[in-house]
């Protein structure tokens, strides 16, 4: 049997290959209580749950919500923008604050790197990097690698092609980190100024070479151009970069037959990825938000474990994954 899991989820670089094949078979099996209301349980009764975005969100911060509630935990979004966080309140006080009304699971997305890990080591209660600026996304790598999972079943010699604003893009990381510890091979790819050669210290190979990064993928992961992070112009326009970056149906053709497309979310339409194969059959970017909810069930319970001292959680459950 392996370790407990750890006070907080904070990044996949701390992870261990098992700890996030553990968090996989978990949401395998949460997974059907996403569709199925009779099959949610409160095995999270009396668990409760925050979530602190810093930064706009649709998909974590809802899937989160949503996860909480199927699992019968009590959660609560504190909205940044009507908070005393207008006000002045620091990250470190807000988060005091949030555990002296006995939140157990702070959810944070911050533009900070390194946010998460501050509150959590200033809090008791457990802490979730729902990402911190261009460092870690760890539920959306361990959702893109579940949905890599249930189509493959195994990480040996996968080829996941990479492309785009590689450089500012917390997503990119957290699955490298991810991908390289489960065996597959990552290829990235992207404009010079997006994707540097120094990236291959990360154990991927890089190129500027899109037609060359998808020869014989299994996957390619499309990621949004990240424009409120560039400081500097990386590119001279969306037009262009769309133009000589974005990937349509015709670089399919140097692709694997059965190549599957990702996307992380929100998709510039057009720009990273064509209309054409973002509503196309190979595309699997509406099963990845679905992918998402099943994860972060499958993370809060993970967690209640490690907080089982002052928290409800049932530890039989996320014992027999381990
Ligand atoms: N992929 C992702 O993090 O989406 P949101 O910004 O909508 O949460």
């Amino acid at each position: 049997m392996s370790k407990l899991p750890k006070k907080d989820l904070l990044g996949i670089k701390n992870l261990s290959a098992t700890e996030i094949l553990t968090l996989l078979e978990m949401a395998k099996a949460e997974k059907p209580k996403i569709k199925n209301p009779q099959l949610r349980d409160d095995s999270l009764k009396n668990v409760s749950l925050a979530t602190l975005f810093y930064e706009n969100s649709t998909r974590t911060k809802l899937s989160f919500l949503l996860a909480g509630d199927y699992l019968g935990a009590i959660t609560n979004d504190l909205n940044i923008s009507t908070s005393s966080v207008a006000k002045g309140e620091t990250l470190i006080d807000t988060g005091l604050t949030l555990d002296s009304m006995g939140i157990n699971i702070i959810v944070i997305r911050h533009s900070m790197a390194g946010s998460a890990q501050l509150l959590a080591e200033n809090v008791s209660a457990a802490v979730v990097n729902g990402g911190d600026g261009s460092n870690e996304h760890p539920t959306q790598a361990l959702l893109d690698l579940f949905t890599m999972w249930e189509h493959k079943n195994s990480f040996a010699n996968l080829k996941v092609a990479i492309l785009g604003d590689i450089a500012n893009s917390r997503v990119a990381r957290s699955n490298i980190f991810g991908l390289t510890k489960l065996g597959a091979n990552v290829t990235l790819a992207g404009p010079p100024t997006l994707v540097s050669q120094n990236m291959a210290s990360l154990g991927v190979t890089v190129t500027n070479n899109i037609t060359e990064a998808i020869a014989d993928a299994d996957f390619i992961m499309g990621l949004r151009v990240q424009l409120e992070r560039q400081k500097a112009a990386t590119f001279p326009s969306l037009a262009e970069y769309a133009h000589f970056w974005g990937l349509t149906k015709e670089h399919l053709q140097h692709a694997k037959p059965d190549a599957i497309i990702m996307h992380p979310g929100p998709v510039n339409r057009g720009v990273e990825l064509s209309t054409e194969l973002i509503d196309g059959d190979r595309s699997v970017i509406y099963p990845q938000v679905e992918n998402g909810v099943a994860i972060r069930m499958a993370v809060l319970k993970y967690l209640a474990l490690a907080n089982i001292g002052n928290i409800g959680a049932k530890k039989d459950y996320v014992i027999k994954f381990l």
